[in-house]
C-alpha cells in the first residue's frame, strides 16, 4: 500500500503555478452560479502564477497543504481589515481543490492558519464568506465560528451579501 503524506507549510515562490491552479478550480467550483460569470472569470484570470509569486514575495502569509507532494489547497492570512471588529487576525482565503473537499483537510489547514496567526501575536480571528456559499457557512459554523456581522460585496452590478465569522 502506498502511503501519502499530508504536509502544511508556508508557500514559496516556486509554488505559485500550483496555487494559481488551485485558486482557479476552487473559485470556479465555489462561485460559478453565485458570482456573475464575467466578474468571476476576470477575478480568476487576474491571479495567475505571476500574481501569486509576487504575493508570496511581498510577505503575505500564504500556507499550502500538500498530499503526496501535490498542492491541493491554500490559505492566506494576516491582520484583520475590518476596523469595526475587535479580532486582530483574519483568514482572507481558505480554498481546497474540489476533489479534496469534505475529507477533513480544510479543517487541518484552518487549524494551522489559526496557529500561525497566534504565533504572529494576533489575538482572535475573522473570516468572511459569501452568504450564498452554503458549504463555507456550514464549515465555519461547524468549526466553532460565531457569525457576528454582515456586509455587501458588489461583483459587476450584482450585490452579494457576506457574513463575518469570528473566533476569540
Ligand atoms: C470550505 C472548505 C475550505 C472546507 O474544507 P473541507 O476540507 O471541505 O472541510 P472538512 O472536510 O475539513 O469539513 C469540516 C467540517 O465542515 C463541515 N462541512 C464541510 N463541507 C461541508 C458541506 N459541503 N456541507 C456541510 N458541511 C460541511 C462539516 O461540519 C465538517 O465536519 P464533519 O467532519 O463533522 O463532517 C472547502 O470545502 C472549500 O475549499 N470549499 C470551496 C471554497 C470555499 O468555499 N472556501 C471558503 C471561502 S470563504
Amino acid at each position: 500500500m502506498k502511503t501519502l503524506t499530508i504536509d502544511i507549510r508556508k508557500a514559496e515562490p516556486a509554488d505559485a503555478a500550483s496555487i494559481a491552479d488551485v485558486h482557479h478550480e476552487a473559485w470556479q467550483g465555489a462561485y460559478a452560479g453565485i458570482i456573475p460569470h464575467k466578474a468571476l472569470t476576470k477575478m480568476v484570470n487576474r491571479r495567475g502564477s505571476e500574481w501569486w509569486a509576487s504575493a508570496i514575495r511581498r510577505a503575505a502569509t500564504v500556507l499550502v497543504i500538500e498530499i503526496g507532494g501535490r498542492i491541493v489547497g491554500y490559505a492566506t492570512l494576516g491582520k484583520n481589515r475590518a476596523r469595526e471588529l475587535p479580532q486582530q487576525g483574519e483568514i482572507y482565503e481558505l480554498y481546497m481543490l474540489p476533489e479534496y473537499q469534505g475529507i477533513g483537510l480544510g479543517s487541518r489547514l484552518f487549524a494551522a492558519a489559526r496557529q500561525m496567526l497566534t504565533a504572529h501575536g494576533l489575538k482572535g480571528l475573522v473570516v468572511w464568506a459569501l452568504e450564498e456559499n452554503d458549504n463555507a457557512l456550514a464549515f465555519y459554523a461547524g468549526s466553532g465560528g460565531r457569525d457576528v456581522a454582515e456586509g455587501v460585496e458588489v461583483f459587476d452590478s450584482r450585490a452579494l451579501r457576506k457574513v463575518a465569522f469570528v473566533w476569540d
